[in-house]
């Protein structure tokens, strides 16, 4: 995986810590603190600049609007997302719909397609929070990733390589919620990316799908397994 400059922290689950070459840090799905997979040296946020959320399920915005109102990134969400936000208290937000681009600090940011629910949990009321999304973020070096959120496999994944031809995609694989190792095989070939994360495995008994799987299903792709804490750079 080349990532010239950047570094890159799975903190378990669906929840990733970027360092862009310019020294922002980026947050991608915050679930931190109520995250048993996230190590507790990182429970402790110390910085954000931006932070993309891809939809409304608690173990992916479940800890945004403590770090958010704490850290004032900018928070890039999907518009009905950002109005539940901004209730919640968050400010600067940056709302966007899927086909729009916006530059961020130095990252440019493509909201994109997934096919998942988004049902914001609100007390005791499940709210509506617009549609699933995924990401694909440029960096000034020239690098891009991928960040599916929560998805099965869809067709037009050819579309996001036709346009926006990723080089890096972390794909949800543990089954039940998202795609299994199979629908991501699957997806790694719609794709053609150069390497590929696994994420949103392992964290409860139901996710069941594993790294390995994936790897044995698609040999001519690099499947880099990470643990939760650990950075690439
Ligand atoms: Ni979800
Ligand atoms: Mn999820």
């Amino acid at each position: 995986m080349e990532l010239k400059g950047i570094q890159l922290t799975w903190l378990g689950h669906a929840t990733f810590r970027i360092e862009t070459p310019a020294g922002k840090t980026i947050y991608i799905d915050p679930w931190v603190m109520g995250n048993p997979m996230c190590p507790s040296a990182e429970k402790k946020v110390r910085k954000v600049d931006v932070m993309l959320c891809t939809h409304g399920h608690g173990d992916h915005i479940g800890d945004a609007v403590e770090i958010a109102t704490k850290h004032k990134p900018t928070l890039v969400a999907i518009p009905e997302m950002c109005h539940w936000l901004e209730k919640k208290g968050v400010a600067n937000t940056s709302m966007m719909n899927k086909g729009g681009t916006q530059t961020v600090g130095d990252i440019k940011v493509t909201m994109v397609h997934a096919d998942h629910s988004c049902g914001i949990q609100d007390g005791d009321q499940m709210v509506y929070g617009g549609e699933a999304c995924g990401y694909v973020v440029e960096f000034s070096n020239g690098v891009k990733i991928y960040h599916a959120g929560d998805t099965n496999v869809f067709g037009d994944m050819a579309i996001i390589h036709d346009l926006y031809a990723p080089d890096i995609a972390m794909l949800p694989i543990g089954d039940h919620f998202t795609m299994s190792p199979r629908e991501a095989a699957y997806a790694c070939r719609l794709l053609k990316v150069k390497t590929v994360v696994p994420m949103h495995f392992g964290t409860f008994p139901v996710l069941t799908g594993t790294p390995s799987q994936l790897r044995d299903l698609i040999p001519e792709f690099e499947v880099v397994e990470m643990t939760p804490g650990q950075t690439i750079s």
